[in-house]
């Protein structure tokens, strides 16, 4: 097993693993995650993309291979332990992502968006941790009898993401707020089955905000670690656009939504901002989406997976370029901000390292 880094937070009583998790679409890349990684987190790039937005950025066209290998390089340039957020769903460049991140010299994978059971071959000798993400302890369980089956190994670590993170949730709709999926409730089942099938560390993830927080689930549930999503989307290093970092800033409370029509092409759960000009688009049925990448897969009425392609439909948006346009890399079309349940509570751009201080306890917010 590949250990992951730990870093001591104040009051708490073990050293803790802090993941900032992977941001789709060139939310994390190499700039967010060195700096993380520099503060003894483990920096996250998200695989969403990368191929489209490192080749705009270097001036020439890089397939996915070659994309992760790039900028999972520039983000350990100054040392530290960088992953990588692979999406199942991202069923075109899994294998070439995985590949190429290793080339790069990637320390972790953190596979989610759908079960991991295949990994390319030469995955499980590599020096790389292996995460999945689960949302719950039945999703763990078949991991794991199939990577001790195919690959011999277990999982290095689990992120476990409950129902208030950001981005897609792995719950039915009817299931995100129900009581018994609080992450809360999904814990225990969740750390027990990690304790007797290898004793690997359990993080937890969606709605870890706060030094509290991060107290709460480590002394008080006895999680390993947390993953952060939106505190580091509204960070000076992540790659947000302005205007998604002051969409964040401007939020409510109810104005963060997990619509089922128009929703995301990926038939999952995905949590947003209500007035996103993207959403509000979507919304009004002003027009179809203009779906043109075609990077993720799209479950039919049957449960069978084809080439997503939200264009001929009202009932979605087309999540490739709505996220595209958070980034600020197309305005084909208007932008969609996904962010976590309390995502409203942010109210400044930080430096990572303003809020690596907050975080482990240096430098506590002021709050109301
Ligand atoms: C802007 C944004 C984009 C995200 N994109 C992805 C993604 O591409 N893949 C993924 O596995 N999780 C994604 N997530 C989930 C985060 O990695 C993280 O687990 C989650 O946001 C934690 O909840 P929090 O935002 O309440 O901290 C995203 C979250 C946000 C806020």
């Amino acid at each position: 097993m590949k250990n992951l880094p730990t870093i001591p937070i104040a009051g708490a009583d073990r050293n803790v693993i802090l993941i900032q998790g992977g941001m789709g679409i060139g939310i994390s890349l190499a700039p967010l995650a060195r700096a993380v990684a520099q503060r003894g987190g483990v920096g996250t790039i998200s695989s969403a993309g990368l191929a489209t937005l490192v080749s705009k950025r270097i001036g020439r066209k890089v397939d996915s291979y070659q994309a992760a290998t790039i900028e999972v390089a520039e983000a350990k340039e100054n040392g530290g332990f960088i992953a990588i957020n692979i999406m199942v769903a991202l069923y075109q460049s899994f294998t070439d992502s995985i590949l190429g991140a290793i080339a790069g010299g990637v320390d972790a994978l953190i596979l989610g968006a759908g079960l991991p059971t295949n990994l390319p071959e030469n995955v499980a000798s590599a020096d790389v941790a292996l995460i999945p993400i689960v949302s719950s302890a039945k999703a763990l369980r078949i991991i794991h009898r199939r990577w001790t089956e195919r690959y011999d190994r277990i999982p290095d670590a689990v992120v476990l993401e409950g129902p208030l993170a950001g981005g897609h949730l792995g719950f039915s709709h009817a299931d995100v707020s129900k009581d018994a999926f609080r992450l809360e409730n999904l814990f225990g089942p969740v750390k027990e089955f990690a304790q007797k099938h290898g004793d690997f560390p359990v993080i937890v993830a969606g709605g870890v905000y706060y030094h509290d927080d991060i107290l709460r689930w480590v002394n008080e549930f006895g999680a390993d670690g947390v993953q952060l999503g939106t505190r580091f989307a509204a960070t000076y290093e992540s790659g947000a656009s302005a205007d998604f970092k002051q969409a964040i800033i401007d939020c409510r409370r109810e104005d963060i939504i997990v619509p089922k029509n128009p929703g995301s092409p990926c038939g999952l759960p995905f949590r947003l901002i209500k007035t996103s000009p993207g959403y509000q688009m979507a919304l009004h049925k002003d027009r179809p989406p203009k779906c043109n990448r075609g990077f993720v897969l799209r479950k039919d009425q049957e449960g069978h997976f084809t080439v997503c392609s939200a264009k001929d439909s009202y009932d979605s948006f087309c999540i490739c370029n709505v996220l595209l346009s958070a980034h600020g890399f197309t305005d084909r079309e208007k932008p969609i901000y996904t962010i976590g349940q309390r995502g409203y509570l942010v109210d400044q751009i930080l430096s990572v390292d303003e809020l690596m201080d907050e975080l482990i306890g240096l430098n506590p917010p002021k709050k109301d």
